[in-house]
């Protein structure tokens, strides 16, 4: 089972702080004004039990062995995808949803301990192998005064230990988007958001 009926699925990526919300909420105002029904739903989360495990893997974090951790963000996308998308795709509805599969690739893989294609063959079968028709990766680069301020080590171990995995985060969601240029528009998130919001409206028009 692939992709159903006549809709279209977008997910929105990205580290936190990208913007993803401000563009989800434009891109759905654009899409009901032009008179199509548009579901807005997240990972984790996103149904009763989505929201459940929502609560699990980020908020009694700490002692989640990494492939535990990994298995909670797939029960929690075979749920939400089996139950909430694939019906609205099937109703010939548009989603968009705020992060899907890169995210378990880029965060999951970042911990370095799980194998990215693993992660990604686990997602893929959680879901019976769907795939967005268009994945909007809104990219942060790194700040500069950050990594110049690490150089003067005036900030400490913690801090540069997360300013590490953000830019394995990174680095992982542009190599995602390498390998399939075709599903990725990747913006540069530091635009003016409503830059970036038309630059999404000129790529899912294209779609419609
Ligand atoms: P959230 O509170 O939704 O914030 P935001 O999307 O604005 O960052 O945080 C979701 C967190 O869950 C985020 O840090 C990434 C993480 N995550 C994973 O590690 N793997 C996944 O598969 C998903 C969907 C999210």
């Amino acid at each position: 089972m692939d992709k159903p009926g006549a809709g279209l699925f977008i997910t929105l990526e990205g580290g936190d702080g990208s913007g993803k919300s401000t563009q989800s909420a434009l891109l759905t105002e654009w899409l009901t004004d032009a008179g199509h029904t548009v579901l807005v739903t997240r990972e984790p989360g996103g149904t009763p039990l989505g929201e459940e495990l929502r609560e699990i893997v980020l908020h009694r974090r700490g002692d989640i062995a990494p492939r535990a951790e990994a298995l909670i963000y797939a029960a929690d996308r075979a749920h939400h995808i089996a139950t909430k998308v694939r019906p609205a795709l099937e109703r010939g509805e548009i989603v968009v949803q705020d992060r899907y599969l890169d995210s378990s690739v880029a965060y999951q893989g970042a911990g370095r301990v799980l194998d990215g294609t693993e992660i990604r063959n686990l997602s893929l079968w959680a879901t019976e192998n769907l795939l967005p028709d268009l994945t909007i990766l809104l990219d942060l680069p790194e700040d500069d005064g950050r990594d110049r301020l690490a150089e003067r080590t005036k900030y400490d171990r913690l801090e540069a230990e997360a300013a590490d995995f953000h830019a394995r985060v990174r680095a992982a969601y542009l190599g995602l988007a390498e390998a399939e240029p075709g599903r990725f528009l990747v913006l540069d998130a530091r635009q003016p958001r409503e830059v970036i919001a038309a630059a999404v409206r000129e790529r899912v028009g294209s779609l419609l």
